[in-house]
């Protein structure tokens, strides 16, 4: 690269952070555009996380960040800076798959799949909160997560077998 494009790649401004993912500490130099979601897939190589809309309307990138549940698509790296942030591969325990995961499959809660790992993470998210009393609970407090498959009902079931609840 020369002339123009090498100088705007040289003034492109950049931070350096320190994050947490599934309990590996990173300390990682980034574009300053770069959003979470980014940083997970092409800096970290954790490709669970999905691109579906990248702005913020599917839920396919659901992440846990500081235990919350966020849409990583939306988030800026660099404000991520000392942050503990889970993604689906770090859900399970070893081999023993997370009460989640196994429920998705013995509720048969999928279908392309591509959906599934953020519909799992904000998953659990809605179990900790503890939005889980009725199905259309669980509908309202997973709507943010899109399912194009039309697998809606397995998986309030799958999320309601997970709560204890089925
Ligand atoms: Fe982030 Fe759709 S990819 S909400
Ligand atoms: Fe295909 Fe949800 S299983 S989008």
């Amino acid at each position: 690269m020369s002339g123009p494009e090498a100088e705007a790649a040289a003034s492109t401004p950049a931070s350096r952070l320190t994050l947490t993912v599934n309990g590996t500490r990173h300390a990682v130099t980034v574009d300053n555009r770069t959003s979470l979601l980014d940083l997970l897939r092409e800096h970290l190589g954790l490709t669970g996380s999905k691109k579906g809309c990248n702005a913020g309307a599917c839920g396919a990138c659901t992440v846990l960040v500081d235990g919350r549940r966020q849409n990583s698509c939306l988030i800026l790296a660099v404000r991520l800076d000392g942050a503990e942030v889970t993604t689906i591969e770090g859900i399970a325990d070893g081999d023993d798959l997370h009460a989640l995961q196994q429920a998705f499959i013995d509720q048969d809660a999928f279908q392309c799949g591509y959906c599934t790992p953020g519909q799992i993470v904000s998953g659990i998210a809605c179990i900790q909160e503890g939005h889980t009393q009725s199905p259309e609970e669980i509908r309202e407090w997973m709507s943010g997560n899109i399912c194009r498959c039309g697998c809606y009902p397995k998986i309030v079931r799958a999320v309601q077998q997970a709560a204890g609840r089925k």
